[in-house]
């Protein structure tokens, strides 16, 4: 299965913080936001990674996240000029995603839970049509909305409906068989002019090959994509990272425990970010892993 990470857009409900700055490179709490979604795809055993991102932004991004390696992956980028909606990504991605299965996630989007590991694996082997995530939301007129009915199928999916059938927020992971690139490629603007990715979505709900699986009350979704999401995105993992002195998605340490990379590469990683506390943790664990520090002059 290919990865892309769509961190595209102007990010205009966060102006004037993102008139020069690409959303997905602002902090939530002690790494940039795009580290969560990556994390996503690193989870779920995705080495061969899309990041598509506006001209101007993907330079910065290109920056933090080189050509993968470092990782054990392999990151490509792709520019998407005008934001014309999520579904552009598989048209953008077609080359990437070539034959193969792919996962989409959203720039903006934070996901944390209890067993999401085995979510992910289990839901990204063999995908034969689309899996969507469920989450229940508070607000849902600002999400695409999926109705079920009393034996928990799905019936519906409707984008930012004013007048909700429920609370169950479709979430910004995705996963599809090939048919996306051309199902995406048949989708026609919505009314506000843009490839909406629920309309790809449709297409498998009509086909009968749209699978549901709820995330949960126990699970953390979040989206980052307004001042006051970016916050109490940060207070989250703020709160979990100082009660457990774990961090959360923390790409070296995925990378690490995957075994993607090996101890000693995980130190050398960690090295590069001292002495930020995030690299204090990073050289720890690495050494926890096996990894045995230098003593100094021992090369002299
Ligand atoms: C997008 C999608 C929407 C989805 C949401 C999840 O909305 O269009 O279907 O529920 O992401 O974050 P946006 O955040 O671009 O308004």
């Amino acid at each position: 299965m290919k990865g892309i990470i769509l961190a595209g857009g102007h990010g205009t409900r966060l102006y004037p913080i993102t008139l020069a700055v690409s959303k997905q490179l602002l902090p939530v709490n002690d790494k940039p936001m795009i580290y969560y979604p990556l994390s996503v795809l690193m989870l779920a055993n995705i080495r061969e990674i899309l990041v598509i991102s506006t001209p101007e932004d993907l330079p910065n991004l290109a920056r933090l996240l080189r050509d993968g390696s470092h990782l054990g992956l392999s990151i490509t980028y792709a520019r998407q000029d005008e934001p014309v909606g999520l579904a552009d990504a598989f048209i953008l991605g077609a080359d990437h995603i070539g034959d193969d299965s792919v996962a989409l996630v959203l720039g903006d989007n934070i996901f944390h839970g209890y067993s999401f590991y085995d979510i992910l694996q289990e839901n990204t082997a063999d995908v034969d049509g689309c899996v969507l995530f469920g989450h229940p939301v508070s607000d849902p007129e600002r999400y695409a909305i999926a109705e079920m009915d009393s034996l928990g199928r799905l019936v519906s999916i409707e984008e930012k409906p004013a007048h909700p059938r429920s609370n169950r927020a479709v979430v910004g992971l995705y996963l599809y068989d090939n048919d996306v690139i051309d199902i995406a490629k048949n989708v026609q603007p919505s009314a506000r002019g843009e490839l909406e990715i629920t309309d790809v979505n449709r297409v498998y709900l009509e086909r009968g090959k749209a699978k549901f699986v709820e995330l949960g009350r126990g699970f953390a979704w979040l989206d980052a994509g307004t001042p006051d999401s970016i916050l109490q995105a940060s207070q989250y993992v703020h709160m979990l990272e100082g009660r457990q002195g774990v961090r959360i998605a923390c790409i070296e340490e995925i990378a690490l425990r995957m075994n993607y990379i090996d101890a000693e590469a995980c130190y050398r990683l960690g090295e590069e970010l001292l002495p930020s506390s995030y690299g204090r943790y990073v050289c720890a664990l690495a050494t926890e892993f096996g990894h045995a520090p230098q003593p100094a002059g021992t090369f002299s």
